[in-house]
């Protein structure tokens, strides 16, 4: 989850690391580092704690010459967020310097073994193993820096995306990947290197992913030459063209990206639902399912692995599944499903969720359930990513490139996508009658204009976010396809305004958590006309009655509700199981209105990334 930059060719390559780490500052910014080598062979480094803002101000006054240089943007795995800490690091002798996104686990034995050598390290990272260990194999093995990277890269256990540059070869940058991305632009003469291709698109839409395993060998003027894991050359290399535009990187006028893009949800989810909805309205097309329709009939359960946002997403993507295709779902955190020892049968379809498709946690769940014979399905958002380039099949929510770090445009497509999922193995199932196929399919395609009437109502819920302010603590609660949407809304608020919020099932409350309402716990209920409304306008008097201030998500022309809430926020009335696409606007933009009274960094949040591709 850092963000690695970097460039060769004819233009100041200071120029295009410092942009190229602003687009990717939002994958982690605890410090930030740029190493260029100078016309003389000169190799200067500038690394500084905090934002890339606080970089360029520490190299204001610095030789930023060269036309070679590789730059970090840093997510601390391992030591302090400091300057010393912050990447590149350097080889002993002040030869060769190297970034990387990942971890390194065998880096404290590797570490004791070249300190054995002679070598001294003045960082606590597992990075500068990595750069020791390169240059101890150059000078003992006497080879070059390719051959080095390449024998290093055997020793090394870990994730890794490396990028390295010698002082004494300032033609060349070698870069290499295991689990963290990699990708490299072509341009003319010149080539870029970056963690996702946000930093390239400016300057090329020719792209070469880099897999896992893979080094390559990047010089200015010469052909991309890229190895295998033996060193090998490759014969073709796949040239991807990238459909990205700037602008969509841009922030469009808003304040901040995730405003833009809670903004842009009427068009990203048209985009999302596009060509996947047949024009009577009858059937639903997904290519990915359609391609495996077997493994769809045949399976006896699915599992959904995923995080975070993204594991939200996949608590609704369970009750569609269920309602509409009787297939049993599991919905796993990726992280405990990769340490359990999981129970994965032939036939088992297991589906990785993940917006950015580089989640470390993600991507080694569908590994381990790949080979235990699972069928696995990728829905990610990043085209190319790494998810979708390791599972048999998928598809993607087309929502465009997600900024800011609280995921929002992404969970309603992917929503959305797990909607279209359900309706179209439950028509080939025969589970669901195409009467009711037809229903839902026109309430998908109504989504985007629904949502619109939402963000019309964005000015009385920043009024209402004044008053909640300086909540201390929240509770959100919903009922059936809601209480993956108190969860995500709950998620909203805490991780960009750091106001602690929980969210719970309304019925459990009684169970223990009503303990805390009180005048101080307000509590936000989606109370839509579902089938259980009237429980969950039961819990809503329950909280009433201990003075809990209730903030109610309600279905427009609720007059029941209205009478007992002390604030209420209308959604257009819609099939239940999409009622979660509706209820999700409000409460983003509660999350949002409150974070800015509170001066919070909302794209950039502290301690958080928006990419998590380490453990
Ligand atoms: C959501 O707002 C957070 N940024 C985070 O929980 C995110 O959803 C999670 O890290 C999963 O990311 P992914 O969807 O890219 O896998
Ligand atoms: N593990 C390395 C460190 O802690 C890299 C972390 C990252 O990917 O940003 O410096």
């Amino acid at each position: 989850m850092c963000g690695i930059v970097g460039y060769i060719g004819k233009r100041r390559a200071y120029d295009v690391l410092i942009q190229g780490l602003h687009r990717l500052e939002y994958r982690g910014y605890d410090s930030s580092g740029v190493a260029m080598i100078t016309e003389p062979g000169e190799l200067n480094i500038y690394k500084s704690k905090g934002k890339v803002s606080a970089l360029e101000h520490f190299a204001s006054n610095k030789d930023i010459s060269g036309t070679i240089g590789i730059a970090h943007t840093r997510w601390a795995t391992h030591g302090e967020p400091n300057d010393i800490n912050a990447h590149p690091h350097c080889s002993q002798s002040g030869r060769i310097a190297l970034v990387h996104n990942g971890t390194i686990e065998n880096y404290t034995v590797l570490k004791e073994a070249l300190s054995q050598q002679g070598f001294n390290f003045v960082s606590q990272t597992d990075t500068e193993v990595v750069v020791q260990l390169i240059e101890y194999i150059m000078d003992n093995n006497h080879c070059t820096l390719f051959e080095a990277v390449a024998e290093a890269t055997k020793r090394v256990v870990g994730a890794y995306a490396i990028a390295v540059i010698d002082r004494q070869n300032p033609r060349q940058i070698v870069a290499a990947r295991q689990s963290s991305p990699l990708v490299i632009g072509i341009g003319e003469g010149e080539y870029f290197l970056a963690s996702d291709a946000t930093p390239i698109i400016e300057y090329t839409n020719k792209v070469v992913y880099l897999n896992d395993g893979e080094i390559a060998v990047i010089e200015p003027d010469k052909e991309l030459k890229v190895y295998d894991s033996n060193a090998i050359g490759k014969n073709k290399i796949e040239i991807t063209e990238l459909q990205m535009s700037i602008e969509q990187l841009e922030k469009g006028g808003y304040p901040h990206f995730m405003l833009k893009e809670i903004f842009e949800q009427p068009r990203t989810l048209a985009d999302c639902i596009s060509g996947r909805i047949t024009a009577d309205g009858k059937r639903v097309v997904l290519s990915g399912v359609i391609e495996n329709r077997s493994k769809f009939l045949n399976t006896n359960r699915i599992i959904i692995v995923a995080c975070g946002t993204s594991w939200h997403a996949a608590l609704i993507g369970k009750h569609l599944i269920e309602e509409y295709c009787r297939i049993p779902v599991v919905v796993e955190y990726a992280s405990e499903f990769r340490y359990s020892n999981p129970v994965v049968n032939q036939g088992d379809i297991l589906i990785a969720l993940s917006q950015s498709g580089e989640t470390a946690d993600t991507l080694a769940a569908l590994e381990l359930a790949k080979q235990r014979g699972a069928f696995v399905f990728g829905i990610c958002n990043v085209i190319g990513s790494s998810i979708p380039r390791a599972t048999h099949s998928g598809c993607y929510i087309h929502v465009g490139p997600e900024i800011g770090v609280a995921s929002t445009k992404a969970f309603t497509g992917q929503v959305t996508v797990l909607a279209m999922m359900a309706l179209l193995i439950g028509q080939m199932k025969g589970t669901v009658t195409d009467q009711t196929v037809e229903k839902i399919a026109t309430d998908i395609r109504r989504i985007p204009t629904l949502i619109q009437d939402i963000l019309s109502q964005s000015e009385k819920i920043e009024d209402l976010a004044k008053i909640f302010t300086y909540a201390h603590n929240f509770l959100y609660l919903g009922r059936g396809y809601n209480y993956p949407s108190a969860l995500e809304g709950a998620l909203k608020l805490k991780e960009i305004s750091y106001i602690h919020a929980e969210g719970y099932p309304a019925a459990e409350m009684k169970h223990g958590t009503i303990a805390l309402i009180d005048n101080d716990m307000p509590s936000v209920v989606i109370a839509i006309k579902d089938n259980v409304y009237d429980k969950t306008v039961n819990n809503i008097q329950q909280v009433k009655a201990r003075g809990g201030k209730v903030v109610a998500i309600v279905t427009e022309g609720d007059t029941v509700v209205r009478n007992m809430a002390d604030y209420v926020i209308e959604v257009p009335e819609i099939s239940e199981c999409l009622t979660p696409l509706l209820t999700a606007i409000p409460l983003q933009l509660l999350a949002y209105y409150i974070a800015v009274n509170k001066g919070r960094d909302v794209d950039q949040p502290r301690n958080l990334a928006k990419s998590v591709t380490v453990e």
